[in-house]
């Protein structure tokens, strides 16, 4: 099957391993159908999004995307949008002697990681926007994952990849796994863009169905996002 220049999310570890094989075949599952009428969001359901550029390299294509999809959430009308660059802060590759698991509140972060840590407090769901280095996500994006902890329990997090062949789709599926080992929930429907570097001109992706792609991640995002910020406030949750 030829590759579609957009593709919701195969996700291989799930339904495209038995579908499409281990590299995730090119899926483009259907949309779901819509019922009739638009749902109504009430204002007690805007959820605080907090958007990550994951990649920090000179030269780096994430902006563009990151940017596109910020405009899609705010449109989408369910969110408060933050958009967030790492490149833009103090990342340390060596960590704190003890985990912030266990250290909590009182995690030695250094001050210049201090707005990252507050946004993600303050966040109800992430996009994580990420390339695909070697078969994985950027180093940047791990160490700023490593430095936290409670800021991703229970929350929502859904994934916007860009890269080769692949479309980025290695490394969410490592991602996946790491953020299911800090309590977050990983949404099904992603966003992928397969040599993106042919698929995006002046910032937006060519393919006309992007937009609809897009739509379906946000309004699962937005009901997670909603349904646990309720949850967490209920109750702590247990992990
Ligand atoms: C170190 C490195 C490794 C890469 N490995 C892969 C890869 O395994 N698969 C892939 O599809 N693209 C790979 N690429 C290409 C990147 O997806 C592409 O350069 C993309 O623009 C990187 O995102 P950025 O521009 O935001 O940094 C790699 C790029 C770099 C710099």
């Amino acid at each position: 099957m030829a590759c579609p220049r957009l593709q919701a999310t195969v996700r291989p570890g799930r339904a495209a391993s038995r579908e499409g094989g281990p590299a995730g075949a090119s899926l483009v599952p259907a949309l779901p159908a819509r019922a009739g009428r638009a749902p109504v969001i009430r204002m007690s359901e805007i959820s605080r999004l907090l958007i990550l550029i994951g990649s920090v390299r000179d030269g780096r294509f994430g902006p563009v995307v990151a940017s596109w999809v910020a405009d899609r959430a705010r449109e989408h009308g369910a969110f408060e949008v933050d958009l967030m660059d790492l490149a833009g802060v103090e990342i340390p590759l060596a960590l704190p002697a003890e985990s912030p698991k266990m250290a909590g509140e009182a995690y030695p972060r250094p001050a210049g990681m201090a707005d990252l840590t507050a946004r993600r407090d303050a966040a109800d769901a992430f996009v994580l926007v990420t390339p695909e280095y070697n078969h994985s996500y950027p180093a940047s994006l791990k160490a700023a994952i490593d430095w936290h902890f409670t800021q991703w329990k229970a929350k929502p997090v859904a994934f916007v990849s860009y890269g080769g062949a692949a479309g980025g789709r290695h490394a969410v599926l490592h991602l996946e796994n790491v953020l299911t080992e800090l309590h977050a929930v990983t949404i099904r429907e992603g966003l992928a863009f397969p040599s993106y570097w042919a698929n995006f001109e002046d910032g937006e992706p060519l393919d006309p169905q992007a937009p609809a792609y897009a739509k379906v991640l946000l309004d699962q995002l937005a009901w997670w996002a909603a349904a646990l910020r309720k949850a967490r406030s209920e109750s702590a949750y247990p992990g």
